[in-house]
């Protein structure tokens, strides 16, 4: 196949930063995707009604006929009232990170009582639950697992409160989330779709590769793969592009996050195609994800054509993964 025409996908989990290099970052997605669901751990998070709108400007403002979906992150002082203002301001989820799990999440939650009547709130607007699922007390190949239990107690607890389960990352969470109720989805990255700890620190370390959750074992990539290109009805794409810094990722510490959306689609095209599943790309990225957050499906398409074009080295000060390298689908612009 020479060109793929499909609807216009959507990213449902996406870093965006601020300031002058979000502007790149938005364009970078912008080129693929018609509305992403940005994460709100920026600095000061994105909490309150008026913190919310003024970012979800910012994004406006910087990058036309692109949708910010906006989401608040849920911190462990707020009360139900804070809930209806937040819905009403237009966010669409609710994060949970638990307390210190990833990148500026030290103000999570340590302890899903502390939010027990937000959570109810939540459910009563018909918000969505977004959760970073992974227990930053376990070791570090353990925490998704080690956070299943406390999923299990949310669904159990809240009985309509929607749940994403995002970048699930081992075959376990797969098995969890097949036995959980219909109102319980996840998303997969591109880069668990693709990657394990070998390619992260086989050869040598590669940083641009290190993110929360961290890539598994090949079993796990496979159980992933499998779920996705056979078309999961409770799996979507959330592609958890997040662009630090070069002089962050190129350090003797390094930040978590892979700075993906430049190069997504094209990725998801070659691996798609490669694998004989191209015609379950488009409910992956462009259906179900809407479907689930009760949005209208994009009127609009997205064509990409087998043409090679290299990866650019730095956008917005940051590195993208496979900088530098061939890739054999190009975007349409
Ligand atoms: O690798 C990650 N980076 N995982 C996250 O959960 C947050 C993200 C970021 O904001 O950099
Ligand atoms: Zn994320």
């Amino acid at each position: 196949m020479k060109e793929l025409t499909i609807r216009r996908p959507d990213d449902f989990h996406l870093h965006l930063r601020q300031g002058e290099n979000m502007k790149k970052y938005a364009a970078a997605s912008a080129a693929s995707f018609s509305r992403a669901l940005i994460m709100p751990n920026i600095l000061p998070p994105v909490c309150d009604p008026a913190g919310l709108k003024a970012y979800r400007d910012e994004i406006q403002k910087s990058c036309e006929g692109f949708t910010p979906l906006m989401t608040f992150k849920i911190l462990p002082h707020m009360k139900a009232e804070d809930i209806k203002p937040l819905k009403e301001a237009g966010a669409l989820a609710g994060k949970l990170y638990p307390a210190g799990v990833t990148t500026n999440a030290e103000d999570g939650i340590s302890s899903l009582d502390q939010i027990r009547d937000v959570l109810f709130a939540m459910e009563e607007e018909g918000l969505v639950l977004s959760i970073h699922g992974e227990d930053p007390n376990a070791s570090i190949l353990e925490r998704e697992i080690r956070f299943l239990p406390q999923l299990e107690k949310l669904v159990s607890s809240y009985g309509k409160l929607k749940i994403v389960f995002e970048h699930i990352s081992r075959r376990e969470s797969l098995l969890f989330l097949n036995e959980l109720p219909e109102r319980v989805a996840g998303t997969i990255t591109a880069h668990h779709l693709l990657y394990t700890l070998d390619d992260l620190m086989g050869a040598a370390l590669k940083p641009h590769l290190f993110c929360k959750p961290v890539v598994k074992t090949e079993e796990d990539r496979q159980a992933l793969a499998e779920a996705v290109l056979n078309g999961h009805s409770r799996l979507f794409f959330g592609s958890d592009s997040a662009p630090h810094l070069k002089e962050n990722k190129e350090n003797a510490v390094v930040s978590a996050g892979v700075f993906t959306s430049p190069i997504l689609m094209p990725l998801l095209a070659d691996f798609f195609e490669r694998e004989g599943c191209l015609s379950n790309l488009e409910a992956f990225v462009s259906e179900r994800g809407a479907s689930f957050y009760g949005l209208p499906l994009n009127r609009e398409t997205l064509t990409l054509r087998k043409e090679s074009w290299m990866v650019p080295d730095l956008i917005g000060g940051a590195v993208p993964l496979l900088a530098g390298t061939e890739l054999f689908w190009r975007v349409l612009p």
